[in-house]
């Protein structure tokens, strides 16, 4: 597609930001949609970062994704935030107004789209979710946010997940959320559940890894959901799979955050056959890294 007078700009702020995927999503998605916009990657300096929502405003640019370590620090220059954005605490794209841009979480609409794109449901599911960090807390909130019934948090550091517990608890107004230590899954009730690992334990180059290495926890999944996708198969994902579940990787997360991300921008719907083959050719690229 060329370039011309009407052609739109759309960016990814961050630091470092030469390793992203994203770009390949978005040019894929636009040429398939035949959309007149250009994706590309803005690295931008903490000190900057005011300046830089400022002046993508300024510069008429369409959208931007916002990646570490700007996810929440971006927050004070926005015009508007989704709810659950705000309620997360954390945006990945941002939306232009008229007066200046509208902040979204799409990580985690995007990973709830992966999901019923797999047929996993969290309306009245119980889940336990793995760690008790910046994506495990964001996870907690949506699929609470998305009427889970019960989620068990389990962090290798119990206070971390106490806090969690008390302050989303306290947020959706019910018991929810019930934290435990990593050897303490013995005290959840025996029955299947939906398992999201939401560490950083297992990725690239530490694929031997896995949060809990304990076979009998992984009866208790009939799903497990890992938001790493480098590997392609985690050692979380062998452990789900041992045991007689199905497993999946982050890789669905990662595209659908950012055909979320597109179809905000240029008021589209991506249709499924086009996520699909965006897919394979995120896949087979992230095969080549
Ligand atoms: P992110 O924003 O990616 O969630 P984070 O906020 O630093 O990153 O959270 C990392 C998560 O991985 C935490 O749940 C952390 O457990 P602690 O709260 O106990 O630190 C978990 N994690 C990191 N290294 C771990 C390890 N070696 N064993 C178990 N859990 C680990």
């Amino acid at each position: 597609m060329t370039v011309n007078g009407t052609t739109r700009l759309c960016g990814l702020i961050g630091n470092p930001i030469c390793h992203t995927m994203s770009p390949l999503i978005h040019n894929h998605l636009k040429e398939k949609l035949g959309i007149n916009t250009i994706y590309t990657p803005f690295l931008v300096e903490k000190e900057n970062l005011k300046t830089a929502v400022e002046g993508a405003h300024a510069l008429n640019i369409l959208g931007m994704n916002v990646t570490v370590p700007y996810k929440s620090s971006v927050i004070p220059f926005l015009e508007e935030i989704d709810p659950m954005a705000d309620g997360i605490g954390a945006v990945n794209t941002l939306v232009r107004t008229q007066q200046g841009y509208k902040g979204y979480n799409t990580d985690m609409t995007g990973l709830c789209r992966a999901m019923q794109a797999e047929g996993i449901r969290l309306d009245g599911e119980e889940i336990i979710i793995l760690g008790a960090g910046g994506a495990a807390r964001a996870v907690a909130y949506m699929c609470l946010f998305y009427k889970a019934s019960k989620i068990y948090l389990l962090n290798r550091t119990l206070s971390k997940a106490n806090e969690v517990a008390q302050e989303l608890n306290l947020k959706f107004e019910r018991q929810a959320i019930f934290p435990l230590g990593l050897d303490e899954y013995g005290n959840i009730p025996v029955k299947k559940y939906l398992v999201i690992q939401a560490t950083s334990i297992g990725l690239h180059p530490h694929q031997k890894q896995c949060v809990i290495h304990d076979s009998a926890f992984y009866e208790l999944a009939h799903t497990g959901y890992d938001l790493i996708y480098n590997p392609e198969i985690t050692q979380f994902m062998k452990k789900i799979e041992g045991a007689g579940g199905v497993s999946y990787n982050g890789l669905g997360m990662l595209l659908f955050q950012a055909v979320d991300a597109f179809e905000l921008w240029n008021e589209v719907e991506v249709s499924d056959e086009v996520a699909m083959e965006t897919y394979e050719v995120l896949k087979n690229e992230i095969k080549k890294v």
